[in-house]
């Protein structure tokens, strides 16, 4: 696919696809449209007052620069999510058709918002509609890749002033490089747990670093005890599949003199979780084939920096392993060890993110000594009930650290809440037996305490953050028939980083 930036409106052909909200500038927007279309603004504003994920498609005789302009609505306040979502929606609709090209327009006044500049509308745009064109059939046994972008020579246009040629070539960069990235990383949440296994996901993670240029090193079982990562072994007591670990590097040299603050990101690699002997209802359990999400954002975030060049310097572990039953796995009340030489009392071995991210956040800040720490993870079903599917729940010690995650989510449009973390709750892991337990028993709060275990293996990094992605990595979407992956935390990733780079 090509894309290719144009100034004016004249004989493009294709689709073309305006964005617009209610409000004063629909009237100057629909204006001039009638003007290059020829057709009269009453019959353009038909029915169509610009609500969020409205559309009214307009047929256009031939002979005219374009055989149809669908306008697509954005509602009141759009923002990053609403934008791409809308143009997603918009986009999958087209499957089956067969326009040769499509033409964004990025020209019309209703695309600046007082929330939004107009690189993130430009980019939310063509990053939702790229999405689109997504195919969840990934074991169908024949393609059902039929999107016009699927097709050979199929041009993609964006119509800019040309006064906004440089935050539209920054937009469409970004866009590109995210979308492709973010359906590479739907892939690996969406394949179930017999096919993205540990060694399938470290295979993948390898050829993801070749490709675009970060360093990824797998350590094997044999490397796993070695080190002593010994609650991501005690989880994989019961696995058919050997766990792997992985350690991601990237770094690019900023201009400026500043030390570059190096970041430290693990994700919680939990390939299938059953819940192990404490073993989870069947409704639904299915779906734990995305207990991954966490790692996959991690390493979607890793492969958007080195694509798109970005001068950090990150450093990430992602331990990986399935949650099993089997005559080997660990039993509830088992006390295992942990690569921080602490002991835990597994009183319940569905909450087994905790234990494998407790190695992989030791792990990382003893050997690579990041300036901030954070961890993604499915952590808690506590965090869905608390938050529902649209918020990330966030955790931190750093107020700093926090603020700016927070403003990072709210411009990549993947939104986080901050949950406390007082030491009040630091009575629910305390166990008898052990230096601490993995479970309160108490069902109350559940996400708050597994932060509070989280946090003994983060040796008192004063600039750590956690966030339960568990309501926010997987959903329900016009997509697919059933839950399929949302790529979160990529995007809010890069976003943080972006701004971090500029502090450097
Ligand atoms: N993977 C689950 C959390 C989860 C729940 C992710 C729903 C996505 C959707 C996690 O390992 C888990 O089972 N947590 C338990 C912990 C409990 C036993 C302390 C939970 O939250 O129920
Ligand atoms: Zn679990
Ligand atoms: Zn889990």
């Amino acid at each position: 696919m090509r894309t290719e930036i144009i100034h004016k409106e004249l004989n493009t052909g294709g689709l073309l696809l305006v964005g617009m909200s209610p409000g004063k500038n629909l009237k100057v927007d629909i204006e001039q449209i009638a003007t290059f279309s020829g057709l009269p603004p009453e019959h353009i504003s038909e029915e169509f007052a610009g609500g969020l994920k409205q559309v009214r498609v307009l047929y256009l005789p031939k002979g005219k620069s374009y055989s149809a302009i669908a306008l697509i609505g954005l509602g009141k306040n759009p923002s990053y999510g609403s934008i791409c979502d809308a143009f997603r929606s918009f986009s999958h609709r087209l499957k089956g058709r067969n326009f040769s090209s499509v033409c964004l327009d990025g020209m019309r006044s209703s695309w600046t918002h007082k929330n939004l500049n107009f690189k993130f509308g430009l980019e939310s745009a063509l990053n939702g509609f790229l999405l689109g064109a997504y195919e969840p059939g990934l074991y169908k046994s024949e393609s059902l890749h039929n999107h016009p972008m699927d097709k050979d020579g199929f041009q993609m246009k964006i119509l800019v002033a040309k006064s906004k040629l440089a935050p539209s070539k920054a937009a469409i960069a970004k866009a590109e490089a995210l979308s492709s990235t973010q359906k590479r990383i739907f892939d690996i949440v969406n394949a179930p747990g017999n096919k993205a296994t540990p060694e399938y996901i470290a295979n993948w993670a390898l050829k993801s670093g070749e490709e675009f240029g970060f360093q990824v090193s797998a350590m094997d079982k044999q490397a796993i005890e070695k080190a002593g990562l010994h609650a991501l072994l005690a989880v994989n007591r019961g696995s058919e599949f050997p766990p792997y670990f992985l350690i991601l590097e990237y770094a690019k040299k900023s201009s400026s003199k500043k030390r570059t603050r190096k970041i430290g990101l693990v994700g919680k690699g939990v390939t299938f979780d059953t819940g192990g002997l404490s073993i989870k209802p069947s409704q639904n359990l299915h779906y734990m084939k995305s207990d991954m999400g966490g790692a996959a954002a991690v390493l979607g975030a890793f492969e958007l920096c080195a694509k798109l060049q970005l001068p950090v310097s990150i450093c990430g572990a992602i331990p990986l392993t399935d949650n099993c039953v089997d005559a080997t796995s660990i039993k509830p009340g088992d006390v295992i060890g942990s690569y921080a030489r602490r002991t835990i009392e597994v009183t319940d071995t569905d909450a087994e993110g905790r234990l494998i991210l407790a190695d992989g956040l030791a792990f990382l800040n003893k050997n690579y000594k990041p300036d901030i720490l954070i961890d993604l993870a499915t952590l808690t079903g506590s965090i869905v009930r608390t938050l529902g599917y649209n918020a990330a729940g966030l955790f931190s010690n750093d107020d700093d650290l926090a603020n700016q995650l927070i403003e990072a989510g709210r411009v990549s449009g993947e939104r986080l809440w901050r949950m406390p973390m007082w030491d009040d709750y630091k009575s629910d892991i305390e166990s008898d037996v052990a230096d601490l337990k993995n479970f309160s028993g108490k069902m109350v709060a559940g996400a708050i305490s597994a932060a509070k275990f989280l946090e003994v293996f983060t040796s008192g990094h004063p600039s750590w953050a956690h966030l339960d992605i568990a309501g926010v990595a997987f959903g329900d979407s016009e997509f697919s028939k059933m839950k399929s992956a949302k790529g979160f935390g990529i995007n809010l990733l890069y976003e943080f980083l972006v701004q971090i780079s500029k502090e450097n």
